[in-house]
C-alpha cells in the first residue's frame, strides 16, 4: 500500500486512542463526558464505539503528532489539523468537540465527526475527504455491523451516528448510518453485498421524512426490499430508544415497519384533511399515483381497501379509477 496513506491510517489511529484518553482519563473531557451521560451514553458504548473528547487548545494534536514525527502538511492535507489564516504553521482541526471516529469497512479509523457540546453551529464537524476518507463509500458503523447483517439478511440505516449507538445498545446490532441522509448508489451496492432488505429509519422532522423517500429508488435500484421504520414528529430514533425502550423500539419501530407505499401514503395523508371532501378527493388521486403503477393486482387492491375506507369512497369505484390511471401509463 501506499506509504502517505499508510501513515494516515496510523495518525487517525493514534489521535482516536488519544481522543479517546481524553474523555474517559482527563479533566479535560469532563464536561463532555457529562454530556454524554446526559444523553445516555453509557461506558460501555463509549468504549464500543471508540468516542473521544478534542480539547479546547489550538495545538493538543499538534503538539502530539509532532512528538511523533508525522509531517503537519501531511497531516494537514488528511484532514487532521487545520492550516493557519494569514500566518504560517497549523492547529488542531477539532476543538472542544465531542469526537466519534469513522472507520472503513475493516475496522480501521478513516475520519472523524466531531459533535459541539450542546446547541451550536456547524452542530457536526466532519473530517474532509481524503485518499482514506470517501464519503459517498462510507457506512457507519459497518465493520461492527456486518456479521449481525449477514446472519440476518437485514441492515437497518439510520441519519445519525447516535441513532446507530443506541440501537446497537437496544440490541439491534444490524444498524448503520450513511454520512447523514444522503445515500450513494455505491452504499446501496455496499448494502446489497450483505443482505437483500433494509429498514429505513430516519428521524420523524419532515428533513428525515423526505429524505426517506427520496432514498426509496436508490436501495430498490440495488435490489434490496425496503421498509421504513415510522417515528413521530420530532423524534430520532435515540430519543424513541430513551423515552420507551429497547423492547418497544424493536417491536414497534423494527418489526412494525412498514412498506413503502405504505409510508408513501401515510406521507400524503398529512397534506390532507379527510374530514373535507377536497381533502379526500385530493388525497385519493394522489394515493392512486402511487397505487396504479404496482405490478400486483393483489397488492393494489390491499392499498386500495385502505384508501377506500379512508375516504369513504367505495372500493369498486376506486378500482375502476385505478385501471384509468393504469391504462394511461401504459
Ligand atoms: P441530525 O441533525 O439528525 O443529527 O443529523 P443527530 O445525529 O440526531 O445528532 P444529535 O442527536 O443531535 O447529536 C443527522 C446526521 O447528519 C449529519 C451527521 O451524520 C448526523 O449524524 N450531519 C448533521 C452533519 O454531518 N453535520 C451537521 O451539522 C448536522
Ligand atoms: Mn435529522
Ligand atoms: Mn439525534
Ligand atoms: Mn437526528
Ligand atoms: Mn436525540
Amino acid at each position: 500500500q501506499n506509504p502517505e496513506m499508510e501513515r494516515l491510517l496510523q495518525a487517525y489511529e493514534v489521535t482516536a486512542k488519544l481522543y479517546h484518553f481524553l474523555l474517559k482519563n482527563t479533566e479535560y473531557g469532563k464536561a463532555a463526558m457529562e454530556y454524554l451521560r446526559s444523553r445516555g451514553f453509557t461506558d460501555k458504548v463509549i468504549d464500543q464505539f471508540q468516542i473521544g473528547y478534542a480539547p479546547n487548545r489550538w495545538d493538543t494534536l499538534v503538539q502530539f503528532l509532532e512528538k511523533r514525527s508525522y509531517d503537519p502538511a501531511e497531516m494537514e492535507k488528511g484532514g487532521l489539523l487545520s492550516a493557519r489564516h494569514e500566518q504560517d504553521g497549523y492547529v488542531d482541526r477539532f476543538r472542544d468537540r465531542v469526537i466519534f471516529p469513522i472507520w472503513n469497512r475493516n475496522g480501521k479509523v478513516i475520519a472523524f465527526a466531531g459533535r459541539i457540546i450542546g446547541e451550536g453551529q456547524p452542530k457536526y464537524l466532519n473530517s474532509p475527504e481524503t485518499r482514506l476518507f470517501n464519503k459517498s463509500r462510507t457506512l457507519y458503523n459497518l465493520h461492527q455491523a456486518k456479521p449481525a447483517i449477514r446472519k440476518l439478511r437485514q441492515a437497518v440505516l439510520f441519519e445519525g451516528y447516535g441513532d446507530v449507538i443506541a440501537a446497537w445498545e437496544a440490541g439491534v446490532q444490524h444498524a448503520t448510518a450513511g454520512m447523514g441522509t444522503a445515500l450513494t448508489e455505491h452504499q446501496a451496492m455496499m448494502l446489497k453485498g450483505l443482505c437483500d432488505e433494509v429498514i429505513i429509519c430516519y428521524d420523524g422532522d419532515s428533513a428525515g421524512q423526505a429524505a426517506a423517500l427520496k432514498n426509496f429508488p436508490i436501495l430498490e435500484a440495488a435490489g434490496l426490499h425496503v421498509k421504513v421504520g415510522l417515528l413521530n414528529e420530532g423524534m430520532d430514533p435515540d430519543d424513541f430508544i430513551r423515552q420507551h425502550g429497547s423492547e418497544r423500539f424493536k417491536r414497534q419501530i423494527i418489526d412494525g415497519a412498514v412498506s413503502t407505499v405504505k409510508f408513501k401514503l401515510i406521507y400524503l395523508r398529512k397534506n390532507h384533511i379527510l374530514l373535507e371532501e377536497e381533502g379526500r378527493i385530493a388525497y385519493s388521486r394522489e394515493a392512486l399515483k402511487v397505487i396504479a403503477p404496482l405490478s400486483s393486482p393483489t397488492e393494489r387492491e390491499v392499498y386500495l381497501r385502505e384508501v377506500s375506507s379512508e375516504v369513504k369512497v367505495d372500493y369498486e369505484t376506486l378500482k375502476q379509477e385505478c385501471n384509468l390511471l393504469r391504462q394511461s401509463l401504459q
